[in-house]
C-alpha cells in the first residue's frame, strides 16, 4: 500500500511515492519562482506552488506502476498565504518565512512590552520569521484585502492549509499543530489558536484553519482538481517536524539536523515543552491524535543558501555539489571566516539586522578557502545551537541524525562531527522530510501500525565519528569572535 508524499519546500515541490519498507519507489520535482520585489522581501505566487505540486506528483506517478492509497503533506513553514475560499485564487503573493519586511512591526511590539507574553504563550519570539507578523503587516498595509479576510471571503493559512484547500477544491480548510505552532497565533500548551494573540496581530480567528492532528484522514482529494485521484489526505506536518518523524526520532532526546536552504536542528522533548531563554524555539513535534509531542528547535536561516550564493552570486562554483571537491583542495580555510547572515541571523542569536561578512582575507586567499570557510560556517552554526541545547536547556545530544540535500556532503558531515564532538549519522534515505509526511499519512490509514514499525525501516548509510581534539582546535573561537562584526549592520 504505497503512500504519496508532497513536500512543498521553499524553492520547489518534491513528490515521493513511498513503499511499505520506507523505500522511495518514485520521485518528481518541480521548482517555482522566487520573487524579491524589494531588498529583504521574499514572495511566492500560491498558484505557482499549486502548479508545481501537481507537476511534481504527475512526474512521480508517471515513474511507477503502483497506485498510492493516501497522501501526506509537508511544507515550508511560517509562510503566510491568503486565498479566496470560492475561486481558490490568491489576491496577493504569499509572504515567505525568509521575508524581513516585518522587522519594524516586531520592534514596535517589543517596545510596547509584548515579547515576554508572546514567548510564554507560543514558545517563539518576536521575529519577522513568523506568520503572525506577516498577517499583521497585511492588515496594516493592505486594508482592502484585510476587509475581505474579515468578511469571510478570503481564508488565511500556511502552505499546508492552502494546498489542502486546492487538493479538495475548497472543501477543507485545516492545518495541524506543527504548522500552527509556528504562526505566533497558537497557544503551545493549550494546543489551540489563541484569542489573545489573534487580537495582538489583528487576525480574525474565523479566517484561520481548523486544527486537526498531524496523522489521520482529514479530507479527500478532488479528482477534477488533482490528476483524477480521489485519495484520503491523512498526514500533515511542517517540514522540519516531518523530517524529525521521518528520521524516526520518536523517543525524547533524539535529535536531527536537516541541511537545506537553512538548517534546522530539532530534539524531541516528549510531552513536555522545554523552554529556552537562549535563542531556541519550543515547538510542536507532532500530534498523532493522542496529545502533543514537543521539540526544541534551533532554526538557522542560511546554510545551503550560502552555497547557492557562492554559485549564483559569486560564480565560484557551477553546481552546489562542486563545493566539496573544491573545499577538499585546501587543508583548512586559511583563517578566513564567512558569517553567512545573508537574511539576518536566526538561532541562537536572532538579529534581523545582521548581514553577511567575510573576514581574514589575505592575498593568499583563494576560492577554495572560501568554499571551505562556507562548509565550516555551516558546521559552526549547527554547533552553536546544539551547544545551547546542551549547556542551557540541559538536553543530551549523544549523536545527531543528518538529512536534507547537503547531507550528501561527506566533508560537511565530518566537519560537523568534529565540531560537535559526537557522531553524526546519515540514513540511506535523506529525503526524510517527504518520508515523514508519508509515514504520518500511512500511520493514519493503517499502512503502518506503530512508530516502532516505522523505526525499523530506518537504515544507516554512514556514521561520521568525531576526530580527537578537533572540537577545541581554535577555529570555533575565531568564528565566535567574527559573529559580532556581522551583527546589527542595518540598524
Ligand atoms: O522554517 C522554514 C523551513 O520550514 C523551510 O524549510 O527546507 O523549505 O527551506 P525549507
Amino acid at each position: 500500500m504505497p503512500v504519496l508524499a508532497i513536500d512543498a519546500g521553499t524553492t520547489g515541490v518534491t513528490a515521493l511515492v513511498v513503499g511499505e519498507q520506507g523505500d522511495v519507489l518514485a520521485r518528481g520535482y518541480r521548482e517555482f519562482a522566487q520573487l524579491f520585489p524589494r531588498p529583504g522581501w521574499v514572495e511566492h505566487e500560491p498558484d505557482d506552488i499549486w502548479t508545481a505540486t501537481v507537476a511534481a506528483c504527475r512526474g512521480a506517478l508517471a515513474a511507477t506502476e503502483v497506485e498510492p492509497t493516501c497522501v501526506g503533506i509537508t511544507d515550508q513553514r511560517e509562510t503566510a498565504v491568503v486565498w479566496d475560499r470560492r475561486t481558490l485564487h490568491s489576491p496577493r503573493p504569499a509572504i515567505v518565512w525568509q521575508d524581513r519586511r516585518t522587522t519594524g512591526i516586531c520592534d514596535r511590539l517589543r517596545d510596547a512590552g509584548h515579547e515576554a507574553r508572546v514567548a510564554e504563550l507560543t514558545g517563539l519570539r518576536l521575529d519577522p520569521y513568523f506568520t503572525g507578523t506577516k498577517f499583521a503587516w497585511l492588515a496594516e498595509h493592505e486594508p482592502g484585502t484585510w476587509s475581505r479576510v474579515r468578511n469571510g471571503t478570503l481564508a488565511l493559512g500556511t502552505v499546508d492549509s492552502y494546498l489542502i484547500a486546492r487538493l479538495t477544491s475548497g472543501a477543507t480548510h485545516v492545518s495541524d499543530p506543527t504548522n500552527a505552532s509556528r504562526t505566533l497565533l497558537y497557544d503551545l500548551e493549550k494546543g489551540a489558536w489563541s484569542d489573545e494573540l489573534c487580537e495582538l496581530f489583528d487576525v480574525p480567528r474565523s479566517a484561520l484553519p481548523e486544527l486537526v492532528p498531524s496523522s489521520g484522514v482529514v479530507g479527500t482529494t478532488d479528482p477534477d482538481a488533482f490528476l483524477g485521484l480521489s485519495l484520503p489526505i491523512a498526514g500533515i506536518a511542517g517540514d522540519q517536524q516531518a523530517a524529525l518523524f521521518g528520521q524516526a526520532c520518536y523517543s525524547p532526546g533524539m535529535s536531527k539536523c536537516t541541511y537545506g536552504t537553512g538548517s534546522f536542528v530539532l530534539t524531541n522533548t516528549g510531552t513536555t515543552p522545554v523552554r529556552s531563554d537562549a535563542g531556541l524555539l519550543t515547538t510542536v513535534a507532532w500530534d498523532l491524535g493522542d496529545g502533543l509531542v514537543y521539540a526544541l528547535e534551533g532554526a538557522i536561516f542560511v546554510t545551503g543558501a550560502a552555497v547557492q550564493w557562492l554559485r549564483d552570486g559569486l560564480g565560484l562554483i557551477d553546481s552546489a555539489a562542486e563545493i566539496e571537491g573544491l573545499a577538499r583542495t585546501v587543508p583548512d580555510s586559511g583563517e578566513v571566516v564567512f558569517v553567512p547572515a545573508l537574511t539576518g541571523m536566526g538561532a541562537p542569536h536572532w538579529d534581523p539586522h545582521a548581514r553577511g561578512a567575510i573576514l581574514g582575507i589575505t592575498r593568499g586567499t583563494t576560492r577554495a578557502h572560501l568554499a571551505r570557510a562556507t562548509l565550516e560556517a555551516i558546521a559552526f552554526e549547527v554547533r552553536d545551537v546544539v551547544d545551547v541545547m546542551v549547556d542551557e536547556a540541559g538536553l543530551e545530544v549523544p549523536e545527531l541524525s543528518a538529512d536534507g540535500g547537503a547531507s550528501a556532503n561527506d566533508l560537511l558531515l565530518q566537519l560537523q562531527a568534529d565540531q560537535l564532538g559526537v557522531p553524526v549519522r546519515r540514513p540511506e534515505v535523506t529525503e526524510t522530510t517527504a518520508l515523514g509526511a508519508a509515514f504520518l499519512a500511512g500511520l493514519g490509514t493503517g499502512v503502518w501500525g506503530s512508530t516502532e514499525e516505522l523505526a525499523r525501516t530506518w537504515a544507516l548509510d554512514r556514521r561520521f565519528e568525531p576526530t580527537d581534539g578537533a572540537r577545541d582546535d581554535g577555529r570555533h573561537v575565531r568564528w565566535r569572535s567574527a559573529l559580532p562584526r556581522a551583527g546589527g549592520w542595518t540598524r
